[in-house]
């Protein structure tokens, strides 16, 4: 397993791969791996020829106020894991490498980066966009890997990818949970027992909401209503946001019809968690 930290060295590698007619599978990251990271390595080894994984911690998605200095990081341990799945080339860039002074190119995907998560993150999914496309150009993937915990950004991706024709497959693979239902997610590290007990109400709103859906509530309201109940229930939780809303469009439904996303975002304590649960009805 070879490690590049230079974005030259990183793309030479990859053209001579494809000109051999070799197929790259990429799984982009930003490190401190847990099973669902190791789960999309492991879909991407089988479906490959060679499998690559970047580990870097885009700045340009994170805000002032967020957790970019203290986002957890080891990489021996990332380089253990990706050695054990098979990974052919760690890519490891610099921030100053990737953003050279005066960086000044931006990528954002309209209206699908400003609801949602957008909204209390202004400018997340546009330094999202920004990097994934910077590390396409850079990998030269045939697919790429992602996980549906970030809906809303497999979604805007797979919409950039659409959008400015790029040559490259998205996929995206089912969340990884703890067996009492928490989504796997490398800030699940920053919560205290008793938070992370609680934050369990995340996945069982989830449950219930798609329960109602099953059995025929058709009013969104009454089951956003039901959901935030619930995780106001727990004491440390505080709700960002609670929603029903179109897979496409990521707009709020008037009635419960179609693919649908539901999905919440709730702080425990300083740490924002996100999950989701995708239905059709
Ligand atoms: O999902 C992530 O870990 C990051 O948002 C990504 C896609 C690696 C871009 O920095």
């Amino acid at each position: 397993m070879k490690v590049i930290s230079s974005i030259n060295g990183m793309q030479n590698w990859s053209k001579q791969m494809r000109c051999k007619g070799k197929t790259i599978g990429f799984v982009p990251m930003m490190g401190y791996l847990h099973e669902g990271h190791l789960s999309l390595l492991r879909k991407a080894r089988e479906e490959n020829d060679y499998l690559v994984m970047s580990i870097f911690v885009n700045p340009t998605q994170f805000g002032p106020k967020e957790d970019l200095g203290r986002y957890p990081r080891d990489f021996g341990r990332d380089k253990k894991l990706a050695k054990l799945c098979g990974v052919d080339v760690i890519f490891y860039p610099e921030a100053k490498k990737m953003y050279p002074a005066p960086y000044k190119t931006y990528v954002e995907v309209e209206d699908l980066s400003d609801v949602l998560c957008g909204k209390s993150r202004p400018g997340h999914f546009r330094g999202v966009t920004t990097v994934v496309l910077k590390l396409f150009n850079i990998v030269l993937p045939n697919t790429a890997y992602f996980g549906w915990k970030d809906a809303q950004q497999a979604i805007i991706i797979n919409k950039m990818v659409k959008d400015l024709n790029l040559p490259i497959k998205i996929k995206t693979l089912p969340i990884a949970r703890e067996e009492n239902g928490l989504a796997l997610s490398s800030r699940n590290t920053y919560l205290k027992e008793d938070q992370r007990r609680q934050a369990i109400i995340l996945d069982k709103a989830l449950q219930v909401a798609v329960g109602m859906i099953q059995s025929g509530y058709k009013d969104p309201r009454r089951i956003v209503a039901k959901m935030r109940k619930m995780i106001k229930s727990q004491k440390t939780g505080r709700i960002d946001y609670v929603e029903i809303v179109d897979m496409n469009t990521l707009k709020p439904v008037k009635k419960i019809k179609g693919r649908l996303l539901i999905c919440l975002a709730v702080f425990f304590g300083k740490t924002r968690l996100i999950d989701n649960a995708i239905i059709c009805a």
